[in-house]
């Protein structure tokens, strides 16, 4: 009994001597991050060379080398492919040009940038295993080809080492089957001890038809209106998904918020992982900048709107902005929420005008747009991608005056794709969350949050 006693008063004798000697260790670590901060002290550790210097919860290899771990919804495709395909191309360089502008912190603040990446782990989530797998081998051919075509021998060097450690997956995940985002929540938490980003580009419209009377209305009276956010074309309403819940809503915003609540454990390790705060970055669209006056609160699920798809991108602009607002106050782990626009491309969105004669009349309009030297209408997918990488790898740093606006109004970011010239990325604070935007937000979030919790035991059951 006595031996036993001993025993067990030795092993916590030295237990606590190597807690200590950790914690001094640890507190060493953390003086030398604050002397070279010139005393600030900060929550995240980096210096001004970009380079992390030390991390509580990071092995010395993690610490060492800046991996993304970057989920995109709707990959196999359209915008979502032009992402994933500008992202490899982007992060393959050094300073990656989508990132700039790229200030230099002198606050001593941490900064909130991606680059300088020696490896990336992409997740192509798609509703679709085998054209997801198709996309893949695509953007791999692509990118492949795109390292062979480099001039520069640093470029090529850093490029074929990024390549090495480039990990591409497709996951299936059905935005409108919560059961279905649940079990790719699961299988990425099996896999993945953080994800630094989460691209929201996944979505549906269904446009079937034109009302003469409106269009010809807003062709005369805002005729550049008439083209970016069209209130004249008739969606299909009503629909709903197998969950029972609106189809467009769905798709396009719950899906995407019952993704974000079950990854945020994940998304608040990357801090942790890899020094700086997870992004979840919202595709949006240009007509939120329409009125909302006949936005209808008794039909948060958009089954009676008659504009299911635009009212769902001005959801998504509440949701991002009320989660960013919390994220900037309680100053904790969470990821900030940003929100993008591609402008106008054609993609296989717009299935309406995707046929005939109405596909010929789009063509003209956006080659006569591009002619007058409207700069929202990329010829490409992988232009209109162009918002999405920037607020993916941009220094959010030169920005936090307008992130923490006090008049809490939301950064967005738009795609512009100049005639003959390269495209850009344009910036301004679009969504205010006054006192009726607040409301709705809160709003949105209750029901998402309560329909998030009813699937929940499901998918246990299931399990
Ligand atoms: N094109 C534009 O001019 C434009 C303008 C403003 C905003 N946007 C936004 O940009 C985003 C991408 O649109 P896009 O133009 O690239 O359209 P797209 O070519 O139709 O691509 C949509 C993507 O979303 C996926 N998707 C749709 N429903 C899904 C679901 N239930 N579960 C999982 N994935 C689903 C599609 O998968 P499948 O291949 O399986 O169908 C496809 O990969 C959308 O959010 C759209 O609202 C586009």
């Amino acid at each position: 009994m006595q031996i036993e006693q001993l025993g067990s008063c030795l092993v916590a004798l030295i237990s606590r001597h190597r807690k200590e000697a950790v914690e001094t260790d640890a507190q060493n670590k953390m003086k030398e991050s604050e002397d070279i901060t010139h005393g600030f002290t900060v929550p995240c550790y980096w210096q001004s060379t970009g380079t992390v210097l030390y991390c509580d919860s990071a092995s010395m290899e993690q610490r060492m080398s800046i991996r993304p771990v970057v989920i995109v919804t709707g990959a196999n495709r359209g915008i979502g492919f032009g992402i994933c395909e500008r992202l490899l191309r982007q992060l393959c360089y050094g300073s990656p040009p989508d990132s700039a502008p790229n200030a230099r912190s002198s606050s001593g603040r941490p900064w909130e940038f991606w680059q300088d990446c020696d490896g990336l782990t992409l997740l192509m989530a798609c509703r679709n295993s085998a054209s997801g797998h198709t996309a893949r081998e695509q953007l791999l051919k692509q990118f492949d080809l795109h390292i062979s075509r480099l001039k520069e021998l640093a470029h090529i060097e850093r490029a074929k080492k990024f390549r090495e450690n480039l990990n591409v997956e497709v996951a299936v995940v059905d935005l409108t089957v919560a059961s279905s985002v649940l079990k790719f929540a699961a299988w990425t938490r099996e896999k993945f001890t953080y994800v630094s980003h989460l691209i929201f580009n996944a979505g549906i419209a269904q446009f079937n038809g034109v009302r003469a009377l409106p269009a010809m209305k807003q062709v005369f009276i805002h005729p550049s209106t008439a083209v970016k956010a069209p209130r004249y074309l008739k969606e299909r309403v009503g629909d709903k998904t197998g969950d029972g819940v609106g189809l467009v809503w769905q798709s396009n915003v719950l899906g995407h918020y019952i993704l974000l609540q079950s990854l945020k454990e994940l998304l608040e390790e990357c801090p942790n992982a890899q020094g700086t705060s997870a992004r979840v970055i919202w595709m949006s669209s240009l007509s939120t900048f329409l009125d909302h006056s006949d936005y209808n609160l008794h039909d948060i699920q958009l089954t009676a709107s008659q504009h299911p798809y635009q009212d769902s991108k001005y959801q998504i602009e509440l949701l991002a902005a009320a989660l960013n607002q919390a994220k900037l106050k309680s100053n904790a782990n969470g990821a900030f929420h940003l929100v993008v626009e591609p402008g106008i491309v054609a993609t296989g969105l717009d299935q309406f005008n995707n046929r005939g004669l109405w596909r010929v009349l789009r063509t003209l309009t956006f080659v006569t747009a591009r002619l007058v030297n409207s700069h929202s209408f990329p010829t490409s997918a992988h232009d209109a991608a162009i918002s999405a990488t920037h607020a993916a790898l941009v220094d959010l740093h030169p920005l936090e005056a307008r992130l923490e606006s006090s008049d809490k109004s939301q950064l967005k970011f738009h795609s512009r794709a100049p005639l003959k010239r390269k495209p850009y990325v344009s910036y301004d604070q679009s969504l205010k969350l006054d006192e009726v935007n607040t409301a709705r937000s809160a709003q949105i979030l209750v029901v998402c949050d309560r329909l998030y919790e009813s699937f929940l035991p499901v998918q246990i059951q299931r399990e």
